[in-house]
């Protein structure tokens, strides 16, 4: 499986963190939640990769590249993160608030949430990198401030590339595993559903908690957090590209991919608006 892909590699030294305008996006909270939590999501990528290493044991290739490609990636997405929200918010106690999530959240990543099957865990890791891809498109669309579009770039061009990679260990295991196309849709549809659930909420939790000594965070908190996001999510989330990246998966016959993407574009649309 050889890598097919020519995005430029880059580490923090890349990122002008001294060139950040400070005025531009210092004052909204909501980008510094946001921010931070990303950065908590990212960085806890080392528990993700032991339990996919374990799951796939005795596969070197894709152990190989979870290991020196994919882990390293996605924690120098965490750090290059948490350095722009230490540079914009310095009071922000980033440590203190990452133990906090990484206790909470510890539980729910299990290596027996993994599956049901090898290129159906294939295709469930597409989702996440469908939603990263996505996410970081949406932050580079809507971001007030220059420096923090430029790094959402480069994230979104290695979370495009994981996807890719992923998508092949996918095929590659369909192969054998001859899964249904309801089959594969179904367990899309249960990971979509599952997309943001706990993770975010315990980490924009952690924040806040750090954030706001003594004040408690609840459901509602997170509700409201989530209803002002939904407001950037209509006007700049790519819902093409994700329901492309999405389906590709279950490989529709190309004419009913083309009559049910507008359709489902449409649906998740007005999902988002309601
Ligand atoms: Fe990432
Ligand atoms: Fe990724």
């Amino acid at each position: 499986m050889p890598a097919n892909s020519t995005r430029p590699l880059w580490s923090l030294a890349d990122i002008p963190y001294g060139a950040i305008d400070l005025q531009k996006i210092a004052a909204d909270t909501d980008w510094f939640y946001l921010l931070a939590g990303a950065s908590f999501v990212e960085i806890l990528s080392d528990l993700y990769t032991r339990n996919l290493v374990s799951y796939y044991a005795g596969d070197e290739e894709a152990i190989a590249w979870l290991e020196t490609e994919w882990e390293v990636e996605e924690i120098q997405h965490g750090r290059a993160l948490r350095q722009y929200v230490e540079t914009v918010w310095p009071d922000f106690d980033w440590e203190r608030a990452f133990a906090g999530f990484r206790q909470d959240y510890s539980p729910y990543c299990r290596p027996e949430l993994l599956g049901p099957s090898r290129a159906l865990e294939m295709a469930a890791r597409c989702v996440v990198e469908t939603g990263t891809s996505s996410f970081y498109a949406m932050i580079q669309a809507a971001s007030p401030e220059p420096v923090l579009a430029q790094l959402a770039s480069r994230i979104r061009n290695d979370e495009v590339h994981h996807y890719k990679y992923f998508y092949r260990f996918f095929r590659h295991y369909q192969e054998q595993e001859n899964n249904s196309r309801w089959r594969i849709g179904r367990e899309l549809w249960r990971r979509v559903a599952e997309v943001d659930q706990e993770d975010a909420y315990l980490a924009i939790k952690n924040v806040f908690q750090v954030r706001n000594p003594g004040m408690p965070f609840s459901h509602e908190d997170f509700e409201q957090f989530r209803g002002r996001m939904s407001v950037w999510v209509r006007r700049y989330y790519p819902f093409d590209m994700a329901l492309k990246m999405l389906l590709k998966p279950v490989d529709l016959p190309p004419t009913l991919q083309k009559a049910a993407l507008p359709l489902l574009t449409r649906g998740a649309r007005r999902l988002v608006a309601a």
